[in-house]
């Protein structure tokens, strides 16, 4: 039987043997040795088939040029309606690593909208030369407007700054807090939305994309939060941090195949359990939150969706439907849904609220 995904394997191929060679991309002799590798009998055709990976399933990360980096448009901000003050985060400044796109992008927005000033934290391209005033300023002037559009009468306006940092390079990530520090003068917050998933099985899994994908999701991670951490203690200052996981550290997803990143979720979820003890005693909280299937970039104005899971799934339709098809709630989520989980993390009504895993995946982890 022919499989419902040979075309995506087959983009996927396409694109992978296309890719220009650089950190996120595998390279077209690593594909060539990929694709040899890869002729094996189909094991498809075998009992509980429906919740099996899928080996012809291959998804490299897409290329940077493919992938949108702007905020979201939602109405209402702070000020519209009375709320908690203590889901304010006023006068904070809080730093989110991957904040040039995605799911890191929206979340910043969310601090934003909450009174936080921001720094974006990102290895893209143009966050490497800021003086171009490209990339990176435009998503800080993004947020900054949409703040001020949504919160005319705001007495304040939060400040927004990029920079740039490879989270898997101690000295990077080291350099990085040194310069938030400067311009900022603190940090009170971190998330750390830096990451990447790509699909192969496992025997076939090239081992220098593994090697890249836990230096990014789990050492990334680990070093943006002890970094962060060192200077808060230094400060004698309570701190909160988000560490962005997904229900893939807790389930194993069908039908792509991804174990390595799978084991990078599940190490960031217990990365952010072990921090929380370490540090209860001197006031940092550290709390996992694990997204489930997220339309990153959904259409924002009358732009076509072209995000990593929206190309994959605007690619794919039976991928979107199997996916949908096991979510309770029916849909995926929206990146917007993660604003409020992460404010309330970050923020004092979580005050008690310590190492837990927080999972915004429309049911999908509880079947
Ligand atoms: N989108 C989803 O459905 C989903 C679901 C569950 C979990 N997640 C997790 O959420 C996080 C964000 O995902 P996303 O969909 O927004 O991805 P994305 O690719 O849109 O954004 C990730 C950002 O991280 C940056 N990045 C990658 N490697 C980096 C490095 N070495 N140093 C600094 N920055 C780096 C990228 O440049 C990019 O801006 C990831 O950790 C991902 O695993 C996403």
């Amino acid at each position: 039987m022919a499989s419902r995904f040979t075309p995506l394997a087959r983009n996927a191929a396409r694109r992978f043997a296309g890719a220009r060679p650089g950190l996120l991309y595998p390279s077209p002799t690593v594909a060539a040795a990929t694709r040899t590798l890869h002729d094996g009998p189909s094991r498809r055709n075998k009992p509980g088939s429906h919740s099996q990976t899928d080996s012809d399933i291959e998804i490299p990360f897409p290329p940077e040029e493919e992938l949108p980096s702007d905020p979201v448009r939602r109405a209402g901000g702070q000020y519209v309606k009375p709320t908690l003050q203590t889901f304010s985060l006023d006068k904070n400044v809080g730093l989110v690593t991957g904040g040039a796109r995605g799911l890191g992008l929206v979340i910043a927005q969310g601090m934003v909208y909450s009174g936080a000033d921001v720094a974006l934290v990102d290895m893209n391209s143009s966050f490497a030369d800021l003086s171009t005033e490209e990339e990176a300023e435009k998503q800080t002037k993004c947020l900054v407007e949409s703040f001020m559009r949504e919160n005319p009468d705001a007495e304040r306006v939060p400040k927004v700054t990029a920079h740039f940092s490879d989270v898997s390079d101690p000295v990077s990530v080291d350099a990085c807090i040194a310069e938030v520090i400067e311009q900022h003068g603190k940090i009170d917050h971190l998330v750390t939305s830096a990451g990447f998933t790509e699909n192969y099985e496992a025997v076939n899994y090239p081992i220098d994309r593994l090697r890249k994908l836990w230096a990014v999701n789990v050492d990334g991670t680990y070093l943006f939060a002890t970094s962060v951490a060192r200077h808060l203690m230094e400060r004698k200052a309570p701190g909160s941090m988000v560490l962005i996981g997904s229900m893939s550290g807790s389930i194993v997803n069908v039908p792509q195949p991804q174990t390595p990143y799978n084991v990078s979720k599940a190490g960031v979820r217990h990365l952010a359990a072990s921090l929380a003890v370490e540090w209860a005693d001197v006031s940092i909280r550290v709390n996992c939150l694990s997204p489930g299937y997220m339309m990153t970039a959904l259409p924002i104005s009358n732009k076509v969706s072209n995000a990593s899971t929206g190309k994959i799934l605007n690619e794919n339709p039976e991928l979107k439907k199997k996916w949908v098809s096991l979510i309770p709630m029916g849909k995926m989520g929206d990146p917007s849904d993660l604003m409020g989980p992460v404010i309330f993390l970050l923020s004092e009504n979580s005050k008690y609220v310590n190492g837990i895993d927080l999972k915004v995946d429309g049911g999908y982890t509880l079947t």
